[in-house]
């Protein structure tokens, strides 16, 4: 059986641990070349490269915020000029933070919107020209339940990930006419990552909500990613989709 993407090139932000590690795994199996970048993670952003290149062709990593405009235009000329475009954009890199809104500071609450969704932004416009060229492409937004559902969450947190939703809808309505479909996936809480900073009795808490019991993996969001991003969802577009085991 043919691979979901085989032959497609991908761009993973924040590829280095958690979540956007295992997207890139996923996608890599899925046939797909994968870029990833990172901001400092440098082992395992390496580890990360070696096993990629076991599973696909060509598999690059770049140490390039989602926050320096200059370096992620660069970055993209470079896997442009290799690969030949960019078939699929996940922004997936993104911070978390725990603090009561009575606590934060004003620099928290600037430090969360712009990795969140500021660099959401500057990745999508760097990589659109060529997709635009090409008349076709997939993004993929990383959101959280937190941002679509009235959650105990860090509001600075909550809001980052509401306007990821805002910005897949708007970006989608406005991209549809080059054949570039972009959506949104809200994870709840996972095994590893972000959540890893949840108190023990939030989490528990979920979990007494959650109908599957349990939180999720990032194996079990990273294979929705690859669907959602294949040409086999050819009709979903400005949708955010809710992985939360049913809460
Ligand atoms: N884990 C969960 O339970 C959960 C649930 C819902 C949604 N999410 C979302 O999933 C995404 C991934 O989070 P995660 O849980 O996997 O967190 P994580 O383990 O902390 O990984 C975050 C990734 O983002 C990268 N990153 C952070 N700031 C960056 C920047 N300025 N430029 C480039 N890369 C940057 C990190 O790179 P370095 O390694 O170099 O720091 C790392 O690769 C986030 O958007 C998060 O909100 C996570």
């Amino acid at each position: 059986m043919s691979k979901l993407l085989e032959g497609r090139v991908a761009l993973v932000t924040g590829g280095s641990r958690g979540l956007g590690r295992a997207i890139c795994l996923a996608l890599a199996r899925e046939g797909a070349d994968v870029a990833f970048n990172y901001s400092r993670s440098e082992g395992p952003a390496n580890e990360l490269l070696a096993e990629l290149r076991k599973l696909t062709k060509r598999a690059w990593a770049f140490k390039v915020s989602v926050l320096d405009k200059k370096g992620l235009n660069d970055m993209v000329r470079a896997i442009d000029e290799e690969a030949g475009g960019i078939d699929i954009l996940v922004n997936n890199a993104g911070i978390g933070q725990v603090v009561p809104l009575a606590l934060m500071e004003e620099e928290d609450w600037d430090r969360m919107m712009s990795t969140n969704v500021k660099g959401a932004f500057l990745t999508s416009q760097a990589v659109l020209r060529t997709m635009v060229r090409a008349k076709r492409g997939r993004i993929l937004n990383m959101s959280s339940l937190a941002g679509v559902k009235m959650m105990l969450a860090p509001v600075h947190y909550c809001a980052a990930k509401a306007a990821l939703k805002g910005f897949t809808e708007g970006l989608a309505k406005e991209i549809a006419r080059y054949g570039i479909t972009v959506n949104c996936l809200a994870p709840g809480i996972l095994d590893e990552g972000v959540a890893v900073n949840v108190p023990d009795g939030k989490k528990a808490e979920y979990i007494s909500h959650c109908a599957m019991g349990r939180v999720g993996t990032v194996a079990e969001v990273a294979e929705v990613v690859a669907f959602v991003v294949s040409d086999r969802n050819s009709y979903m577009n400005g949708a955010t989709i809710v992985l939360d085991g049913g809460v």
